[in-house]
């Protein structure tokens, strides 16, 4: 009842002050420095239109913060006790005055069809608009702007809000996001038995071992589905419970897996389960190119380890589109946003999203404003709470360019004060996500590449306090000191093989190498605990890292050799617990089986 009439006061309130053309102080919501490698180029072309999202304040999303906790806490006796699709959206949706408020400020702009239900918890409202109507709402001029590349979008450094809005709406986008998620990097490496030593794409300076397409049994030059197995301790098990079971892989920058190199791969490296196929789902005009000449790299190494390590579980490619790039002189649409939105309103609006996802994309996070990051990491949260965990790899720069020589510098800060920071990378550094970093041969040593690091904008969540001071304390204060934010998310979580695997494109056996490659061996392994779980009737795990820092350290590979150069330094060195190079280490599948078994069982007998 209070909260019905709180809603008419503030509605009789708005009533006497709608009128579109009223008094109302606009007030700066944002305002950033354009990213180092922006140029503003030119005013918009007349008749540019652009597609703003607008994500409405959620005013209980501190008690979904808080069920998380508890259910992913494997000491909690709420443990396992995932939340459903509507619990979650009544935790995540906006207040009735909020949709009612932001309803006539469109209204009151002559809007009338923006979808106020984008998502099923109406937390996000999204309308296609002409720039110069939405320069009218939001008190900003658009600009032109060009990368360093070649590449133009359209976007502005600063935008306001009528100061009645200021708490309803947390972000408006895209004005002031210049990452380029429509253009997202996969972390990879690749190279073929054709290309010369050390010729790999994306790194001119480092050199690969010599690849060898000869599959070794284990992992020390090649890497393949039987190595992985016998190296992680996963040979000989069973799935037995894949009917309720599940796990996805993202595909984006339009990479089609192939179902045919599958065949190939699973005929070299697992003739058992030859048959396996996939289920492809097209988010946002994304394709299925089966022709096998638009085979992508990337998409057919996820596939093929993820779906190879827990055959028979069944799998699902998401294909997001892109759109265009955009060309200022042909003007009309833009490139208005970017694929994680859409692929996140899709999988958030599935009944059953697969019980694990890995995705092997994401961009320096200093390209991300805080806003975007922190709803961003939040819709991440959600799936957590429902039962999915998520891998992401950890990035192929080590502690930002990937380059230790301190005469060639680009870990450069976006702020306005071009200092030299060491670069974290996004998603990554959202807490709510397992992130992956990688290994190299046998015994394993952190690879070169394994991207490390620390957010400068989430902060250290409480499940890793303890394991990332212990870091902290060996490294001493003044290693480093003003390279990166002691305070921050650290990452990566875990770690697996990264260097060498084999993969099939286009029906023919390559090399490639990456953390891309070490998330999708990770999550294949999560499915197949997941596998454990639901054998016994035990819920799926869902958010995985309160879980692995508690208790992961008995069933992980402690990695204590190697380091992530960059930035003009060697980087962190792997150590013994967690460091980020490699986290807390790679799996044992059948240590982490009895862990994650065990766990629950304890949680069931001490509730009754
Ligand atoms: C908000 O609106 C919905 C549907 O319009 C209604 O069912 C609900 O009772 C309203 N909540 C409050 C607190 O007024
Ligand atoms: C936008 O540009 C116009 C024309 O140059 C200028 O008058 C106006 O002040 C600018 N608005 C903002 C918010 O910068
Ligand atoms: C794969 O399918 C074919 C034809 O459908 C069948 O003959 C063969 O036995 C299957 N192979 C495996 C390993 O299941
Ligand atoms: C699929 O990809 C091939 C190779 O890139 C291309 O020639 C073909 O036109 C594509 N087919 C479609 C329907 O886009
Ligand atoms: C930072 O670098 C940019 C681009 O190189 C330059 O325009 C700007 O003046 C620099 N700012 C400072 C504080 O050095
Ligand atoms: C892996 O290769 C390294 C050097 O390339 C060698 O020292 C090591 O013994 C090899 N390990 C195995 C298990 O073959
Ligand atoms: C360091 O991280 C914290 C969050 O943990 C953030 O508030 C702060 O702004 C960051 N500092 C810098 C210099 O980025
Ligand atoms: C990494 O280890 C090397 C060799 O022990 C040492 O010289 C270096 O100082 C360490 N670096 C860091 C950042 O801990």
């Amino acid at each position: 009842m209070k909260l019905l009439y709180l809603w008419i006061i503030s509605f009789t309130s708005l009533s006497l002050a709608v009128n579109p053309h009223r008094l109302v102080s606009s007030r700066l919501k944002q305002s950033i420095i354009p990213p180092r490698q922006w140029r503003r180029h030119s005013s918009p072309p007349p008749g540019s239109r652009i597609e703003l999202r607008i994500g409405l304040t959620q005013p209980h999303i501190h008690i979904l913060e808080n069920h998380i906790q508890e259910i992913s806490d494997p000491d909690h006796e709420r443990y396992g006790q995932h939340l459903s699709k509507n619990e979650v959206e009544n935790l995540v949706a906006p207040s009735n005055e909020t949709v009612h408020l932001v309803h006539e400020w469109l209204s009151s702009h002559g809007i009338e069809d923006a979808d106020m239900s984008r998502t099923p918890a109406k937390d996000w409202v999204v309308v296609n608009l002409p720039i110069s109507l939405v320069e009218k709402m939001l008190d900003t001029n658009y600009s032109v702007w060009q990368h360093a590349d070649g590449h133009f979008t359209i976007r502005t450094t600063r935008y306001s809000l009528p100061e009645y809005l200021l708490d309803h709406i947390d972000l408006v986008q895209p004005t002031t996001m210049f990452a380029r998620f429509s253009n997202m990097r996969t972390t990879m490496y690749r190279a073929t038995d054709k290309l010369a030593v050390g010729q790999i794409q994306g790194s001119s300076r480092y050199e690969l071992l010599t690849p060898s397409l000869d599959s070794q049994p284990n992992c020390n030059h090649t890497v393949t589905l039987q190595c992985l197995q016998s190296l992680y301790d996963i040979a000989g098990y069973k799935p037995q419970a894949y009917s309720r079971n599940s796990i996805g892989l993202t595909g984006y920058l339009e990479q089609y897996a192939n179902q045919e190199d599958l065949k190939l791969f699973l005929a070299d490296q697992n003739p058992g389960a030859s048959n396996a196929s996939f289920d492809v789902k097209l988010i946002d005009g994304g394709l299925n190119n089966q022709s096998s000449q638009a085979a992508g790299d990337e998409a057919n190494l996820d596939v093929q380890f993820a779906l190879g390590l827990s055959y028979p579980t069944p799998g699902t490619f998401y294909s997001t589109g892109g759109e265009p790039p955009f060309k200022p002189d042909l003007g009309t649409e833009s490139d208005t946003n970017e694929p994680y939105a859409k692929w996140l309103d899709f999988i958030l609006s599935q009944d059953n999203p697969p019980l694990t996802i890995s995705t092997s994309y994401g961009d320096h996070e200093q390209t991300v404003p805080e806003d975007y990051a922190r709803r961003t990491c939040q819709r991440f949260m959600e799936l957590g709470a429902r039962g999915v965990t998520l891998t992401f790899s950890s990035g192929d720069g080590g502690v930002g360019d990937g380059n230790p020589d301190p005469g060639y510098q680009t870990c450069i800060t976006n702020d306005g004060k071009n200092e030299t920071r060491f670069l974290p990378v996004f998603p990554s550094s959202c807490p709510y996500v397992t992130s992956v970093g990688g290994t190299r041969g046998i015994p394993e040593e952190a690879v070169f590449f394994s991207g490390g690091g620390f957010s400068n904008i989430f902060t250290r969540p409480w499940y890793q306090s303890e394991a990332v001071d212990e870091f902290l304390n060996k490294l001493g204060e003044n290693t480093y000191s003003g390279l990166f934010n002691r305070s921050g998310r650290a990452y990566p979580d875990v770690s697996a093989q990264g260097l060498n695997f084999r993969v099939f494109i286009g029906g023919k056996p390559y090399l490639i190498s990456g953390t891309s490659a070490s998330s999708p061996t990770f999550a294949g392994i999560i499915a197949l605990l997941n596998d454990a779980r639901l054998s016994v009737g035990l819920p799926a795990l869902g958010f995985l890292n309160p879980l692995l820092y508690k208790r992961g350290t008995e069933a992980l590979n402690d990695i204590t050799v190697g380091n992530n150069p960059g930035c003009g330094t060697n980087g962190f060195n792997a150590t013994q617990g967690w460091d980020p190079v490699t986290g807390l280490g790679t799996p044992n599948f059948n240590k982490l089986k009895e862990i994650v078994l065990e766990s629950q069982m304890w949680t069931m007998s001490n509730r009754k």
